[in-house]
């Protein structure tokens, strides 16, 4: 076969070399024929490349375990299905068949809940920015609601009047936990006083009844002590009301936060071996929930894990569609998938495995995007053999935020399967085309047909 030409030039292979960490192996190959027992080919025959393929099965597992390790160690855990990890509604499905109810943090995503036929009672509505409208209609479904500020409470108290009843809510707090940075910006901080001042205001206003706590310190959340601090200074304030105002806290909500087995970027060690497990989270919570609360006190334990049940089950399947080499004699891949589907390569460095086996030695590569923008790099120093046009590049985990997140920027976003449990592929999100960006916009009359 006639092979393409390249200019030769002359660049130190640094393969094979020792660093700090591990050798990097000169002809070491990262293969994923398949996922689940389909093949990657057959994946992109059907439904095309860029392509989201999800695993249902381990989606259930993930869910599964999570389940196990709290509930097998403390009797009252519910989980909330965080909506902006990922809403596709047969995840949010999937997910609420295993037992979860729906956490959401905005109108959109309470609208979306209720769409997937989640009745108000079974959605924690929290975050920064519920309008008054949103607030209403949650008050009237149901929904248990965790309050960001004082602007909010004011919301709530004039919908008690309108409504002539009192409201049931939780306040969310934030808190050092020895994490950080500290996730100040949502909720009540608890060391200054704030929200203890925040609840003396909701007890003063009578119109409102503090029934919850709630606190999210961060995502991927490498250390369990930190949830140790977080459950002591919870239960140590929901006494404190408990004597204080005589409000009686039905519900801890610990937010989410525990990690994937992802590689954050600057972490040396690999996933398994720098992550704590699920049964170790579980361990810590639940020893913290037992020296801290009154026995015979067994609030309701809320759990809003995200990337920590959906990351590792989804895929992205892209395709190398240019190779080349850059100015200084880096070897470079253009890929059909860049930052507007892997908004999240900003902080994680994907494992990206070939469809195939390629031969050659391994070479320090770049990956990028076709969003013609320098930032759109989905890795870099990444150890390839020379690939050639075709090749299919599985990124994983990418489960969690990277298709809400993903953008339309400059290209449409692309189908998503689902593999079930017995290797059915299923379509659960078409992919988009022209009229998907085009649907909303308006041209004015003098405009048509260019002006002309
Ligand atoms: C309030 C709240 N709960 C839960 C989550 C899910 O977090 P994670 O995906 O880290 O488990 C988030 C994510 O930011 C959040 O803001």
């Amino acid at each position: 076969m006639k092979q393409n030409y390249e200019k030769p030039i002359i660049k130190k292979l640094q393969t094979g070399l020792m660093n700090k960490f591990s050798r990097s192996p000169a002809y070491a190959r990262k293969v994923r024929a398949e996922i689940d027992g389909v093949t990657i080919d057959d994946l992109v025959a059907r439904h095309g490349s860029p392509l989201f393929v999800y695993s249902e099965r381990t989606l259930r597992q993930k869910h599964r375990q999570m389940h196990t390790a709290f509930s097998t160690r403390y009797p009252n855990v519910v989980m909330g299905w965080s909506y902006k990890t990922n809403y596709l509604g047969a995840i949010c499905a999937i997910m609420h068949q295993q037992g979860s109810i729906a956490e959401v943090v905005s109108a959109m995503e309470y609208q979306k809940a209720r769409a997937y036929g989640i009745p108000g009672e079974k959605i924690i509505f929290n975050g920064p920015h519920k309008s008054l409208a949103a607030l209403e209609i949650a008050v009237r479904e149901g929904a248990m609601i965790n309050v960001d500020h004082l602007d909010e409470i004011y919301d709530l108290e004039q919908i008690a009047q309108r409504f002539k009843r009192q409201i049931h809510i939780g306040i969310r707090l934030n808190l050092d936990s020895g994490i950080h940075p500290q996730w100040s910006r949502f909720g009540f901080n608890l060391e200054t006083g704030q929200a203890l001042e925040a609840v003396k205001r909701i007890k003063q206003g009578g119109k409102l009844i503090l029934n919850g706590l709630h606190c999210h310190i961060g995502t991927f959340i490498m250390e369990t002590s930190a949830y140790a601090r977080q459950i002591e200074k919870m239960v140590g304030f929901a006494y404190e009301v408990e004597q204080a105002f005589g409000f009686s806290m039905e519900y801890l909500d610990i937010g989410g936060g525990f990690p994937s087995k992802s590689r954050l970027k600057g972490v040396y060690l690999p996933p398994e071996v720098a992550l704590p497990s699920v049964d170790e989270f579980a361990e810590t919570i639940t020893h913290a929930l037992s020296k801290a609360l009154r026995p015979g006190d067994f609030p309701k334990l809320i759990l809003e894990s995200g990337r920590a049940l959906v990351d590792e089950a989804g895929y992205l399947i892209s395709t190398v569609v240019a190779s080349k080499r850059l100015a200084d004699g880096t070897r470079a891949y253009v890929a059909d998938a860049g930052v507007n589907l892997l908004f999240t390569a900003y902080w994680y460095k994907f494992n990206i495995e070939m469809d195939r086996e390629v031969g050659g030695i391994n070479e320090h590569s770049i990956v990028y995007g076709p969003l013609c923008m320098n930032i759109d790099v989905t890795d870099e120093g990444v150890p390839l053999p020379p690939l050639t046009r075709g090749t299919r590049l599985i990124f994983s985990p990418v489960g969690a935020y990277s298709q809400t997140q993903s953008m339309q920027f400059i290209e449409y976003r692309p189908a998503c399967v689902l593999i079930g449990e017995h290797g059915q592929v299923d379509l659960i999100r078409e992919p988009e085309d022209l009229s998907d960006i085009t649907r909303r916009e308006r041209l004015p009359e003098r405009l048509v047909n260019g002006g002309k």
